[in-house]
């Protein structure tokens, strides 16, 4: 199979990997031959690459970091827990009626049993999905990142459960910003977005006394949005103010953020998003933190589209741990965009001379 943006998806292509809706069950299994009505309900769920299949390419199997039953459970647990929170604080009740440490203590397990599973593997592009729902689904993405990171930093079970429960609510407090706020397509005046700031906040009280859940975690939910130069929100914290957690989660949080379709803009590819965090280093992300992402994270992602410096194009079908910006690719076209068999590939890893100018049809080197 290969990734391919949806604008390259034509009808009678068949599709390499199931699409999952935003409940996390099967929206379009795999296997089946698109059509163009499936093409353009794709498109209106704000998906913006999807897994195709091509002959040459059918070794190449991409696997998912969740289990099928840990993300069904997490997206459900999420969204319940989320909507009976801003239901709660809309009927004015005391914040902590709703509990929901046990249930996110137990989601955080089997999270950290799945991963630890793939311990070595790389973080792929993982917003291939039905995205109707944002908050939720950006919140289990940033738990996975972080954990992800969290376990090849070396943290112990007790710092991974802890730094994921703060993940998985860091934005929390959102559920007491209007839907209408967070969804709005036009710039934000000054007034919106200092209310949309008290997300941090918000997540900061309503955690800090709910049981179960660590006040580090608490923590987390009002630190994320402080950066390390001093020009985060909402208490404009610099340094080592700023706890390490909440670091690992405003990284991944931006990271996130960029490579998933909003109402306002398309996905970014992994390596667009990577190259705006890393003019960032120093100032808003610590070096190490982002060095180490950077060698988690699929740039270019198993499947991939791209074209190389001598003008061939090809597919990433394998990708070098030490050196993940340098993958394997397999021929698929000549320089001259004439098809190919798909029995020649390039390990860029060792021809040194040969670069990545393109991927999925948009150019990294102009
Ligand atoms: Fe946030």
């Amino acid at each position: 199979m290969r990734l391919l943006p949806l604008s390259m998806v034509e009808p009678g292509m068949r599709l390499g990997k199931k699409i999952y809706n935003s409940e996390g069950l099967t929206l379009l299994g795999e296997q089946i031959e698109l059509t163009q009505s499936m093409i353009r309900r794709l498109e209106s769920h704000g998906i913006d690459f999807a897994y195709i299949d091509d002959p040459r390419t059918d070794d190449i199997i991409v696997r998912d970091l969740l289990s099928e039953e840990t993300r069904v459970r997490a997206v459900t647990e999420i969204r319940d827990s989320f909507r009976k929170i801003a239901d709660d604080q809309l009927r004015r009740k005391t914040s902590g009626q709703v509990q929901v440490g046990k249930a996110f203590r137990k989601l955080m397990e089997m999270i950290m049993s799945d991963l630890s599973d793939h311990r070595d593997a790389m973080i792929m592009l993982t917003n291939i999905n039905a995205m109707d729902d944002y908050l939720f689904h950006h919140s289990l993405n940033v738990c996975v990142y972080s954990t992800m990171l969290g376990i090849a930093h070396g943290y112990s079970q007790d710092e991974l459960m802890t730094l994921g429960l703060g993940a998985l609510l860091h934005d929390v407090g959102k559920t007491q910003i209007p839907l209408e706020l967070l969804r709005k397509k036009d710039r934000l005046s000054d007034e919106e977005f200092s209310h949309i700031k008290h997300h941090t906040s918000f997540g900061f009280q309503f955690l800090k006394d709910e049981p179960n859940i660590p006040l580090l975690a608490a923590h987390c939910a009002f630190q994320h949005h402080e950066r390390l130069d001093g020009s985060g929100y909402p208490r404009g914290l610099k340094g080592e103010e700023i706890h390490d957690f909440a670091r690992w989660i405003g990284l991944v949080d931006s990271y996130d953020a960029m490579t998933t379709h909003r109402v306002y803009r398309k996905a970014m590819l992994p390596h667009q998003a990577m190259e705006i965090l890393f003019t960032g280093t120093g100032s808003l992300y610590d070096k190490q933190k982002i060095e180490l992402f950077r060698d988690k994270i699929a740039i270019y992602p198993i499947g991939v589209t791209v074209t190389l410096s001598t003008g061939e194009k090809g597919v990433v079908v394998d990708l070098n741990a030490t050196v993940p910006h340098r993958p394997v690719v397999r021929l698929l076209q000549d320089e001259f965009g004439q098809d190919l068999d798909g029995s020649r590939e390039i390990d860029l890893s060792k021809s040194l001379n040969v670069m990545i100018v393109g991927v999925s049809g948009e150019m990294v080197v102009s």
